[in-house]
């Protein structure tokens, strides 16, 4: 995948070092076409859920290229929402007995959120246009290694070759503006987003080891209470004398007079 940079050379899109290291993870996890499907049914919620966000900041902001651009960014990011869902519905249709409705009404649940979450209300021209830089520039590294581990799915392969090609547009119109809005500023403000995002996985990460902990405790108390208390149980009910026996006569009441 090439692009353009803001210098004229051109610049190939590559995954991430750290997602180099994790490639047979990655292998591993797009093998199933039942993973293959689901993954490929949530990206499309994700991407409609940006494009959404695109058409707010259009919207919002007073700078007319930048509207006209985000516009076209949100019709984008529509079109991959419709090619990741007919591409994962297909794969639905084509496993052996697979409900294809129920299965993806599952991951189609309300609430869930996309990787990154974009809150377009309250940003300014610059924190946004360099939080979508760093976003589709991570989105497209990701897609590049997805392509690269689907060698034995060439439709799927084809459907991440096909959004890569908006991914480069997205991730070199976001820089270029970014310089254009901010030519002073434009280091800053991808460095500020760059830690807000190191913040947000930190607390993604921090919640699902507390959520891990959480789980731990639970069982520890389960495996370290339950037998002792179980044990107690069954010596009592030795003890007591098993099965009926008459009630006792009820002690007749005196009277008060
Ligand atoms: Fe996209
Ligand atoms: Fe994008």
């Amino acid at each position: 995948m090439t692009l353009y940079s803001r210098h004229g050379r051109p610049a190939r899109i590559r995954p991430s070092r750290f997602d180099r290291l994790l490639r047979p993870v990655h292998a591993w996890v797009w093998r199933d076409p039942r993973r293959r499907a689901r993954k490929l049914l949530r990206f499309a919620r994700t991407e409609a859920d940006g494009g959404r966000d695109l058409s707010r900041a259009a919207e919002l902001t007073r700078d007319g290229l930048l509207r006209t651009l985000y516009l076209r960014h949100a019709l984008d990011e529509q079109r991959h929402a419709k090619i990741f869902r007919t591409r994962g519905r297909a794969l639905i249709r084509s496993l052996p007995g697979a409900d294809g409705k129920g299965f993806e009404a599952n991951w189609f649940a309300p609430g869930e959120r996309g990787l990154d979450d974009l809150r377009v209300d309250g940003e300014n021209d610059a924190s946004l246009l360099a939080f979508l830089h760093l976003s589709e520039k991570a989105a497209a590294a990701r897609f590049a290694l997805y392509e690269e581990v689907l060698a034995a799915d060439p439709e799927t392969q084809g459907v991440f070759n096909t959004i890569l090609q908006d991914e480069a547009f997205h991730m070199t119109y976001t820089h270029q503006q970014l310089i254009r809005v901010a030519p002073r500023k434009w280091t800053a403000s991808l460095w500020k987003a760059r830690l807000g995002r190191l913040w947000k996985a930190w607390l993604r990460i921090a919640a699902a080891v507390a959520g891990l902990l959480g789980t731990l405790i639970l069982l520890l108390q389960y495996l370290l209470f339950l037998p002792p208390f179980a044990l107690l149980a069954k010596r009592n009910a030795r003890r007591e004398p098993q099965g009926w026996f008459p009630a006792r006569s009820p002690t007749p009441l005196r009277s008060q007079y």
